[in-house]
């Protein structure tokens, strides 16, 4: 039995946690399991990694962050992630290897070959099921993070780092992978509501979920 691997991209203040809580509350109100996972993190080396990564007082390159992210993403996907789809189980993963290629790639100007090369090592070739791009404005996105807890702004929403420009590329580099395989990917309009956005998340997943997700006359459940 091998469950299904879902994730959720987009740039900072797309509202993802948010959705993901929400879309768990309803897979459970039908009964499916549901890992749900985020990346920096998930594991106790994820969780160190996410502290350095995260601290602003530290100089990082691209390869740097890449390398860092990466090992991350090892951990949690040979301890978490692969035995829970192993038991059959939905994942859904909070960020994964596409960041990568967004941030520290289009972003930060990595290669996006050796980055591709560096997320086989650490995914052991794993591709999602399903890559839900939550998209927004950059500066909805930007804005949303500054009125939101301090404690939310990462390393990577600091202007003296990272300016418009970087969000903008991150912004187009995400759409450039969504449009180049839209069998994987869904692009959601994140400035919507977090009730519509749940209601199109679920929709983007029913496929998969197929018939547990179905109501008796075979269409999608809709939460709102
Ligand atoms: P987090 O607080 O998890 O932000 P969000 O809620 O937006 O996901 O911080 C993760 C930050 O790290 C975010 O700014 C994106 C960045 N990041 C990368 O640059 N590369 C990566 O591979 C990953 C996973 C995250």
């Amino acid at each position: 039995m091998t469950g299904r691997f879902v994730t959720f991209e987009g740039p900072d203040g797309a509202g993802k946690s948010a959705v993901s809580t929400a879309v768990a509350e309803v897979f459970a109100a039908r009964g499916i399991t549901l890992t749900t996972v985020r990346e920096p993190g998930g594991t106790p080396l994820g969780e160190a990694i996410r502290t350095i990564l995260m601290d602003a007082g530290m100089q990082h390159s691209g390869a740097a962050d890449a390398l860092l992210f990466n090992a991350a993403r090892a951990q949690l996907v040979a301890t978490v992630i692969r035995p829970a789809l192993a038991r059959g189980e939905f994942v859904i993963c909070d960020r994964y290897a596409d960041s990568t290629l967004a941030y520290q790639g289009y972003g930060s100007g990595v290669r996006l070959d050796q980055l591709r090369a560096l997320a086989a090592v650490s995914t052991g070739g794993l591709v999602p099921d399903r890559t839900i791009l939550f998209d927004v404005p950059v500066t909805v996105g930007l804005e949303r993070r500054r009125h939101g807890p301090g404690d939310q702004q990462t390393r990577f929403e600091d202007d003296s780092r990272h300016d418009r420009a970087f969000h903008e590329r991150v912004r187009s580099g995400y759409l450039a992978m969504a449009a180049e395989d839209p069998d994987r990917w869904r692009v959601v309009d994140a400035a919507r509501s977090l009730e519509q956005l749940v209601d199109d998340v679920s929709d983007a997943l029913a496929d998969l979920l197929t018939p547990a997700w179905s109501e008796p006359d075979g269409a999608p459940v809709r939460t709102g």
